[in-house]
């Protein structure tokens, strides 16, 4: 497939290439990728690739969305870095649900400091799935976290020794439930454990190594034994205030505001999404943390060693044609 981009709003076509290379950069469920692109005069839009849902660990789309939103945050951010404002309108037309999100980059904008360091820890962010060391994150670094969130309409509470206890059970039982699921290890052999030459999945080389403790389990992604991971310094819950398509969403894009913020820091992330991936061990923890919030993700935070990068589609792969940008 040929790579056909036009300039959009005040992008030139190569300003658009780069934003889009970005905006493609994000964590996915797996490394499924489930977006699509289209671009015109006015602007970007951001399509979910229906394809691309994990029918059981994510029936209800609920990380396809999220996955999204991490490539909306990082599409917002570079078009900012390149000093226009990225003029958002999400859910722009009721009767297209999978239109997720239009993109003008109409006006000139001073660039922000912080927002330019983001956009440079975009290529820099892999999860992370080496034992992390015992270094404590500092609490300036943990007030940062918390800012990225909220900064992006979402929560990361603090979380007392009593709700991480429950929050750890809650991974195990989790864990053990999807372990014991046919159709769930099915589903993850699927896209797990794939070839260099992949283009998506989940690479072998991407597994974590052996670590002694069993406290918290992480999934297992080429190396059985990496599943057993020692306490991380820091574990987090993205949660929102509601949990329609927009809301998961807008969490979607303040996890990737954290995990940029944490990159940007020297710190390494990578998820544990079990708990809420199954739907009676997420209600635990909504009740966990108060009822206030609905859990989003779970990310364990620390200093891991290097990882490599995972593969990305073709560009041409991921736009749409002809564009539609109507909206
Ligand atoms: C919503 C969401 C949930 C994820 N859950 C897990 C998880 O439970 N365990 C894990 O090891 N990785 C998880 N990942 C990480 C993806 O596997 C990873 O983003 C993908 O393989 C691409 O690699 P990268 O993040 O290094 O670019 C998750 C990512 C997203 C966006």
């Amino acid at each position: 497939m040929t790579l056909r981009v036009t300039p959009a709003g005040r992008l030139s076509a190569d300003q658009v290439i780069s934003v889009l290379r970005a905006a493609t950069l994000a964590p996915s469920t797996h490394n499924t990728q489930p977006w699509l692109f289209t671009t015109g005069a006015e602007g970007i839009e951001l399509y979910a690739d229906a394809d691309r849902v994990l029918p059981i660990a994510d029936a209800d789309r609920r990380e396809l969305l999220i996955s999204c939103g991490a490539a909306l945050f990082n599409l917002r951010t570079a078009i900012h870095a390149l000093g226009v404002h990225p003029d958002t309108t999400v859910f722009p037309r009721r009767d297209e649900p999978d239109l997720l999100a239009v993109v003008r980059p109409r006006t000139a904008t001073p660039v922000d400091r912080r927002l330019a360091e983001l956009a440079q820890a975009i290529p820099r962010r892999h999860t992370n799935r080496t034992p992390f060391g015992g270094e404590p994150v500092p609490p300036s670094t943990v007030g940062l976290l918390r800012h990225a969130a909220e900064a992006e309409q979402a929560w990361l509470p603090q979380l007392d020794e009593n709700q991480l206890t429950g929050l750890r059970e809650l991974v195990h039982e989790s864990h053990l439930l999807q372990e014991r699921d046919p159709a769930f290890g099915a589903e993850w052999r699927r896209w797990t454990g794939r070839a260099p030459t992949s283009r998506d999945g989940v690479p072998f080389a991407a597994g974590g190594s052996t670590v002694a403790d069993d406290t918290w389990v992480l999934r297992d992604f080429g190396d059985p034994a990496a599943r057993a991971l020692a306490a991380p310094p820091l574990v987090v819950v993205v949660g929102s205030f509601g949990d329609t398509p927009a809301d998961r969403l807008r969490a979607g894009q303040a996890m990737q505001r954290v995990l940029l913020t944490a990159t940007a820091n020297g710190l390494d992330a990578s998820f544990i999404s079990q708990p809420v991936e199954v739907r009676a061990t997420r209600v635990r923890l909504r009740h966990l943390l108060g009822d206030g919030l609905w859990p989003q993700i779970v990310l364990r935070i620390g200093h891991g060693s290097p990882v490599a990068r995972t593969p990305r589609r073709a560009l041409a792969d991921v736009l749409l044609e002809p564009p539609s940008l109507t909206a």
